[in-house]
């Protein structure tokens, strides 16, 4: 132990004091405390001393060692403390400051228009049904008068699954909404009073079609249920979907095997600047298939059909949210693009209501 050793333990203090970061600290460590450092050395040298030399050596050696590693750990302790101070102070949130603008997800037309359509039936009493995407063949077709012979099963470009279910029906994606009808006679009884929307699947692609689209269903069944019904709810339906008192239908014979006599709807458009604009008679457009519900369907269902009519009606959701808001190719719907989105969709908190009218958030 000498003089010398008392100076440089001086000096390893003074540097320590004056450290400003961690990594000035630990070299200081090093040079003293490390295997090649001056302490560690010192404590070698006692080896070599006579045990009285020693005796007289060793303390003054541990306690060298003692205050700087001591004074190293202060030293660091207060180096992290004041680096957690200033990162405290540096992240201050000041909560009564405005949330900072961030990318913000939008509503997707597809379940604004459904919303919608919830809103306007819901004011005329019709619940919401649903049933499953899978479906079985007896559901999504017999039971709507299609048997396996009936040729417009083969219509349908059907996605069907390789094996049968447990009671031997063909397994497949549902093709339309219509098993939903069955399903809720079966279930709920008459009256009754719905609308399903949802996923349908068929194979095929090209721009006004995809593989899954969505459509929506309407059911009524009660006692005395006419074609006036129908229209009257059809038009309501309509002008308050398109927002327009001047909308004009015009109903169509047509065939769907569920319904017994069958009317396509077509809604009238007027050429504005050359855009279809709903509202007038200058042109039609087809928006959907309805019809007074057939008797075999009603039997089908569980329900007697001397003593309950009804009508239905069923039509394409992307297609209704693509003439109301203006978007031409149906594949864009799928894409999740988050320009189209960004452009398409509508904010969250736009909830469709008929007094402050479905369409606001356009
Ligand atoms: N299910 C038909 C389709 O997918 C649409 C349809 C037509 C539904 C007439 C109905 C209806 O309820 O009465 O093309």
């Amino acid at each position: 132990m000498s003089e010398s050793d008392e100076n440089r333990l001086a000096a390893a203090l003074a540097r320590l004091d004056a450290a400003g970061d961690v990594s000035e600290v630990e070299a200081v460590r090093i040079d003293a405390l490390g295997k090649q450092g001056w302490i560690s050395q010192a404590l070698k040298t006692l080896g070599t001393m006579d045990p009285e030399a020693r005796a007289a050596a060793a303390p003054r050696i541990q306690a060298l060692r003692a205050e700087l590693s001591d004074a190293i750990a202060a030293k660091k302790d207060a180096l992290e403390a004041a680096e957690l101070s200033a990162r405290l102070a540096a992240e201050t949130i000041d909560l009564t400051l405005p949330a900072p603008e961030a990318p913000r997800g939008t509503i997707h037309p597809v379940s604004q228009v459904m919303d919608e359509l919830a809103e306007i039936f819901a004011d005329m009493g019709f619940a919401v049904a649903t049933g499953p995407e899978i479906e079985d063949g007896w559901h999504n077709f017999t039971a709507l008068n299609m048997p396996e012979s009936h040729p417009a099963r083969a219509m349908h470009d059907t996605f069907y699954f390789p094996d049968r279910n447990a009671a031997g029906e063909e397994m497949l994606l549902r093709t339309h909404t219509s098993p939903v009808q069955i399903r809720a006679m079966q279930e709920q009884g008459a009256p009754l009073r719905i609308i399903a929307p949802g996923r349908v699947y068929r194979s095929d692609s090209d721009a006004t079609h995809t593989p899954m689209f969505h459509q929506i269903e309407g059911l009524v069944i009660d006692k005395g249920i006419h074609l006036g019904h129908l229209k009257w709810t059809l038009e309501t339906f309509l002008r308050a979907f398109f927002e327009r008192d001047d909308v004009t239908l015009r109903l169509r014979p047509s065939y769907f095997p569920f319904t017994e006599p069958s009317v396509e709807v077509d809604v009238g458009y007027s050429l504005v600047n050359g855009k279809r604009v709903i509202g007038g008679s200058e042109g039609w457009m087809e928006v959907l298939g309805s019809g007074m519900v057939n008797r075999r369907v009603i039997a089908a269902a569980g329900l007697d059909p001397d003593e309950w009519q009804g009508f239905a009606f069923g039509t394409g959701v992307d297609r209704l949210a693509m003439l109301k808001y203006g978007m031409d190719d149906l594949r864009a719907f799928f894409d999740g693009d988050v320009r189209w989105l960004a452009h398409y969709g509508f904010a969250a908190l736009d909830v469709p209501t008929l007094s402050a009218g479905v369409g606001v958030a356009a």
